[in-house]
């Protein structure tokens, strides 16, 4: 089990889905979690972790503006004395539109929460992490960043683009101490794909949601959050500049075909 006892941790998208399964978690390993998010219910992560024994706080804060960005870092300081690690996870689905569709506003706000504020998270935490020597980032990229159908062309872009950043800091950290990697998630069941399951509750079908990985099943965010809080802790400090799929072995396959009678 990862040790996160002591360190100090920022979760951004702390409001619900994989940013919260991460807080709680960081939060029972031993960690003081800022918990941060554009929306209100953050303060419930922070007080649900504290009613738990934990040390949490929250920051409404919105990740694409540098400005919030270097608050809630500096507020992290200020409350926790110093940074140990960033979850990078805020993230949205974007407009869902096919391409043909999208306009370059849609592809602005996709890439300027999805990438722009990944980077900017990176940016003003990693200041910290180098000049102590030490610290994890982890960002949320998705299996939408490693190959096609997981998501519209907008949000897989951003992803593509957020394990490329992962790659490419990680050698621009070089000989810091400090370790960045991404996180894969295949279909979890969060906030963000909340349609999906309700129209296949709807129509009965709910049984064949994640069907096409061997599997055989979705996600939840607390198996996203147990890869981050390892990526985050000590028991990973050889880990450094990858991309790991957390999607029920999804994209291990060539193109498949779902064998009649199965599941
Ligand atoms: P979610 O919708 O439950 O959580 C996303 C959180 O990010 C929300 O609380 C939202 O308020 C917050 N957020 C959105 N824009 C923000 C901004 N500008 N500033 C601050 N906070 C902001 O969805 P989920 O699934 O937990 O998403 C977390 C991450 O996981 C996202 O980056 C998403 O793209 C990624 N992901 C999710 C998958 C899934 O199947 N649910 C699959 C692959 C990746």
């Amino acid at each position: 089990m990862s040790d996160l006892a002591g360190k100090k941790i920022i979760v951004t998208g702390a409001a619900g889905g994989i940013g919260l399964a991460t807080s709680k978690l960081a939060a029972s390993l031993g960690a003081s979690v800022l918990a941060v998010d554009n929306n209100a219910a953050v303060e419930d992560t922070a007080a649900l972790i504290r009613a738990d024994g934990g040390h949490a706080e929250a920051v409404k804060a919105d990740v694409s503006d540098e400005n919030d960005v270097a608050g809630f870092v500096a507020e992290c300081v200020n409350r926790f004395g110093n940074i140990d690690g960033l979850h990078a996870n805020a993230g949205i689905i974007g407009a869902y539109k096919p391409f043909q569709d999208l306009t370059p506003e849609d592809w602005q706000r996709t890439l300027g929460i999805n990438l722009v504020g990944t980077f900017l998270c990176i940016k003003h935490v990693a200041a910290h992490l180098v000049a102590q020597k030490s610290g994890a980032i982890v960002c949320t990229a998705s299996v939408a960043g490693l190959r096609a159908n997981a998501g519209p062309v907008d949000y897989s872009a951003s992803k593509a683009g957020v394990i490329s950043m992962t790659q490419t800091i990680a050698y621009e950290l070089y000989g810091t101490g400090v370790r960045i990697n991404a996180v894969c998630p295949g279909l979890i069941e969060t906030g963000m794909t909340e349609s999906i399951f309700t129209s296949a509750r709807e129509r009965g079908t709910e049984g064949r949601i994640g069907q096409v990985n061997p599997s055989a099943r979705h996600g939840t965010p607390d198996e996203i959050a147990e890869m981050a809080c390892f990526l985050l802790s000590d028991a990973a400090s050889y880990v450094n500049g990858q991309a790991f799929p957390v999607d029920g072995g999804l994209s291990a396959s060539h193109p498949w075909v779902f064998p009649q009678g199965k599941g």
